[in-house]
């Protein structure tokens, strides 16, 4: 039986495959991205020429340790293929929560200057309805931020501020009905930064069990 970083890894490594060289490449960040990263460099010890962009200071550090060469926006405008995790990932429409790891804002920036956007994800994150194994994380700015979280609750949701590893989440009932309008009304609220839906933005969702790896596409396009 292979443990979960054992389907984390054989998941960043498939998505190995969607590298060519000379690309400008997005990395994600969390432990499913570092396994990526970490592979990643063995490429490029190995002579394939890549840019990268990470998301975060934590991927970065290790990117740079690794020998991994990067970039910023003030170089490219355009990123060629993003790879990161996820913290669910819908079945049937690949939509996504991301932001668990702390990230999202970056994440969605790299994601939506990505030509493709590709996730790699252990089969534990594949769910029938976004919302229903965690919280969705929302990033808000810190003056007036009860304010912004009594806006939030006005959607219904019931919100909790985000603590470190010892605070409570909450974790919503029936999970989330119409992921592309709360992705929009959330973002609405004057005070939200931005919040942890990916709606519409997978290219692939690359998921791996102990029966193998899928990469699932969206409807409409072939898998890779
Ligand atoms: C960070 C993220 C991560 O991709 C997400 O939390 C998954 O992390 P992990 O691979 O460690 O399970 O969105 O903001």
């Amino acid at each position: 039986m292979a443990d979960r970083d054992e389907l984390k890894r054989a998941a960043a490594a498939r998505a190995l495959d969607f590298v060519e060289d000379g690309m400008v490449l997005g990395l994600g960040t969390g432990t499913t991205a570092a396994f990526f990263v970490d592979q990643l460099a063995d490429r490029v010890a190995r002579g394939l020429r890549v840019v990268c962009i990470p998301t975060s200071e934590r991927t970065a550090a290790q990117a740079r340790r690794l020998g991994i060469p990067l970039a910023s926006f003030a170089e490219h405008r355009k990123i060629d293929l993003a790879i990161d995790g996820a913290d669910e990932v819908e079945r049937t429409t690949l939509d996504l929560i991301k932001g668990r790891g702390g990230a999202l804002l970056r994440e969605k920036i790299v994601a939506a200057a990505s030509r493709q956007f590709v996730v790699i994800v252990d089969d534990d994150k594949l769910v029938d309805r976004l919302g229903t194994t965690g919280p969705l994380p929302v990033e808000i700015v810190q003056f007036g931020w009860q304010a912004t979280a009594a806006r939030l609750e006005e959607l219904g949701a019931r919100s909790e501020l985000r603590r470190a590893a010892s605070g409570e989440a909450f974790v919503t009932d029936g999970g989330i009905a119409d992921p592309a309008e709360t992705e929009g009304r959330i973002n609405s609220i004057v005070g939200v930064v931005e919040n942890g839906l990916f709606v519409g933005r997978s290219s692939a969702v690359v998921a791996s069990s102990q029966h193998g790896i899928e990469v699932l596409a969206p409807i409409g396009t072939a898998p890779r």
